[in-house]
């Protein structure tokens, strides 16, 4: 059974329209929980290594716990991203554009009605020392989010892939009572409805800057 509203998009629409919305949450109305279910069903159907779904989705709506959650969200976003500047993003101001949003996003990160931390478990996290694991490992549950993203998106929610609470993922697991070694957490994404629902493909970089035939 279908709970709350869906937009009608198409699948093409639902494809280039989702976008990570932080200043558009709508902070103040409740997201019920059967509307999150929904979207989990959707998610569920996404592929995964050996079809062994080894993903958890945790929904954190307590208001301490959010709290809890989103002081680790900012203490990781103080201590800033790993990884180089390499970027194809076609807008001069991309970065400033996202920044400025981020900021918005977390001065109110914890009065999102549900913030969701997707995780996938591990045999042990020695699982995640090569590239093979790895691909296994997020592969086995990125698809499922990215779903789960799909499927809110359609139903008027909005979302916005995060990974800033993971340099503390130990603390936070603490907070949540996830068992660290081994169950990983992927991402961490606020669930609000969107205030209004008419978002736009974004610019990005086109195919012939990153589109290979027969060889590299
Ligand atoms: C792996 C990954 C990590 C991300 N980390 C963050 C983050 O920490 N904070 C944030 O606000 N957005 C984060 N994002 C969202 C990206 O900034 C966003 O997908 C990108 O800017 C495109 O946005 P658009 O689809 O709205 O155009 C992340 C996205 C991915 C896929």
């Amino acid at each position: 059974m279908t709970h709350g509203l869906k937009l009608g998009l198409s699948a093409d629409e639902v494809l280039t329209t989702t976008r990570a919305v932080r200043k558009r949450l709508d902070f103040t109305r409740p997201v019920e929980r059967e509307v999150l279910q929904d979207c989990v069903e959707i998610a569920r159907q996404a592929p995964s290594g050996r079809n062994r779904q080894r993903w958890d989705f945790i929904f954190v709506g307590d208001e301490a716990t959010k709290t809890a959650v989103t002081r680790w969200w900012l203490a990781g976003l103080r201590a800033g991203a790993p990884g180089g500047s390499d970027t194809r993003d076609p807008s001069p101001t991309g970065w400033q554009r996202i920044a400025e949003s981020l900021g918005d996003l977390a001065a109110r990160l914890h009065e999102a009605p549900w913030l969701l931390i997707p995780c996938v478990r591990v045999e042990s996290r020695a699982e995640l020392a090569d590239v093979r694991g790895q691909a296994g490992a997020w592969g086995s549950v990125l698809p499922a989010v990215w779903s789960f993203m799909l499927a809110a998106r359609e139903r008027g929610l909005g979302t916005a892939w995060t990974t800033a609470h993971l340099t503390y993922e130990r603390e936070v697991a603490a907070v949540l009572g996830i068992p660290y070694d081994t169950v990983v957490q992927a991402a961490l994404t606020p669930v609000a409805y969107t205030v209004g629902t008419d978002f736009k493909p974004a610019r990005r970089a086109p195919a012939e800057s990153f589109l290979h035939w027969d060889r590299w």
